[in-house]
This record gives C-alpha cells, structure tokens and sequence, in this order.
C-alpha cells in the first residue's frame, strides 16, 4: 500500500471514529432517548399506581392516571411516526399526490384540531382569489402543522396567518413575537434534530422542520425564515401551480 494511500485510510477511520460522536451524532441520540424515555417514565409510573390502587380506588385519579398514559403513548407515536416518515423521504419512497383542495376547509380542518389554549392565540386574514388550490392535501397540511405549532409553542403571544390563494400560486406567512432564532442557527433550522439553544426545556424532537422542508421540496415550494432573537420569527411558504388537468 502507498504510504499516501495509508495516510487517508487512517484519516477516514480517524474521522469516523470521531463522527460517532460528533455534535449532530451526540443531538441525535439525547432527543431519541429523551422523547422515548419521558413518556416510558409516565406510562410505568403511572401503571405502578393503578396496580397500587388496584383499579377500584378514586375514580377521578384512575381517569386522570389513564389520561396521562394515554397522552405519553400518542406522544410517543407521533415521534416514531415522524422519524418514520422522515426515513421514507430520505429513500425517496414518496411523492405528491395532487388533487384539487379546498384550502379554507383545510386551514378550519387544522386550527379547529388545536388545543383551545393555541386556537384562541391565532389570527388569520385571507386573500382568496380562488379557493381551490390543486395541491396534495397531505403533505401542505402537515407543512402548515409544523409551521403554525412551532410558532404557538416558540411565542406567548398572538400568531399572525396570512394567506394568499390564486389559480397561481399558494402564499402562507405565519408569523410570531416570540424568543426566535439565534442568528448564528438559521441556516441549521431545518437539519434533522436540530433544536435552538435557548429552546430550553421546551417540549419538541427537532424533526418538525425537517419533514417541512423535504414536503415543501416534493411540493416544489420555497420556505424562508426571518427571525430576530427575543422579537420573533416569520415562516414564508409560497407554492407555484404545477401542472393540472384540463378540466381545472
Ligand atoms: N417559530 C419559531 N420560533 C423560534 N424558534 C423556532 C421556531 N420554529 C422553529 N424554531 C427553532 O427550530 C428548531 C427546530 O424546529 P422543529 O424541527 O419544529 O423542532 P421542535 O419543534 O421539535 O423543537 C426548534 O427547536 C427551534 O429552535
Ligand atoms: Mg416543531
């Protein structure tokens, strides 16, 4: 073996080796073991207390102790299933599915299912030259999910929507005033298992943007974000009209 040959072999094992545990590596096991393990914790000690109870003590404290393992397991499931989706985009397993979407119905579908403590914070304001976008439902819906709860969860205050619908294009701004993003951390938003460090505490895995952008490239849209620490954040989500059928 050339002794240049050598030197990169043992450069490339070097740099594996360290890879193993670089930042992204060390971010990736800490929100897997942390949004698996939270919720096991409340489902064991929660199954702990209805043995102790032995299901026939306080009602009020068997329903909320079902209450709370009920929510770990949907927490859990929604984390597994995004981690699963973002592994079938990254195979390249899915593409848009287009069909003609009401997008007003859409945007109802998807305040109404916020909790009451988010829904009463948003403000929307519409400009709909058309209300049917032709678009695949699934994917703008899980876009806007994303977008619409990070910016409730990111912020205490109102959380201003704008949309504008033509037969052209799809625009979307959902904007907050809450603790933005460090200047320094735009450009890594939407890696998977990033999270902002002064996220804190706050509840999340870091895969929500990264199932947005692979969406919005499926889609073939273009997202931006402008953000100033302590002030807020602006999403901007803007799709073109692809091709549609004749009778459209
Ligand atoms: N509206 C927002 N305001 C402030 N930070 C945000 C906002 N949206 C996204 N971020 C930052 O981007 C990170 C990645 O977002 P996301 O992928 O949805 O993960 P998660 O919500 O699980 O933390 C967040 O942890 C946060 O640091
Ligand atoms: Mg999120």
């Amino acid at each position: 073996m050339s002794e240049t040959l050598e030197k990169k072999l043992k450069e490339a094992r070097l740099l594996e080796k360290n890879n193993m545990y670089s930042d992204s590596g060390k971010q990736i096991i800490s929100s897997l073991t942390h949004e698996l393990r939270a919720p096991l914790t409340v489902i064991t000690s929660n199954i702990d207390l209805l043995k102790k109870f032995n299901y026939d003590g306080d009602s009020k404290i068997v329903n909320e102790t079902f209450y709370l393992c009920d929510e770990a397991i949907k927490s859990m499931t929604r984390f597994v299933e995004d981690i699963s989706l973002l592994n079938g985009f990254n195979k390249n397993e899915w593409k848009a599915e287009y069909k003609e979407r009401n997008i007003i119905s859409l945007l109802d579908d998807l305040i109404r299912e916020l909790p009451d403590h988010f829904r009463s914070r948003i403000r929307t304001e519409g400009n709909f030259e058309v209300n049917v976008f032709y678009t695949d439902g699934y994917l703008l819906s899980m876009i806007l999910n994303h977008v619409i709860k990070n910016a409730l969860q990111f912020s205490a205050e109102e959380v201003f929507l704008k949309v504008y619908c033509s037969k052209e294009e799809l625009v979307v701004q959902v904007k907050d005033l809450g603790i933005g993003i460090p200047e320094s951390e735009i450009d890594q938003v939407f890696e998977p298992f990033y999270r902002g460090s002064n996220v804190k505490m706050m509840p999340g895995s870091g895969i929500g943007l990264a199932i947005v952008k692979r969406s919005m490239d499926l889609l073939k849209g273009t997202i931006e974000v402008n953000s100033l620490i302590d002030h807020g954040t602006t999403f901007n989500i803007k799709i073109l009209k692809q091709w549609m059928p004749e009778r459209f």
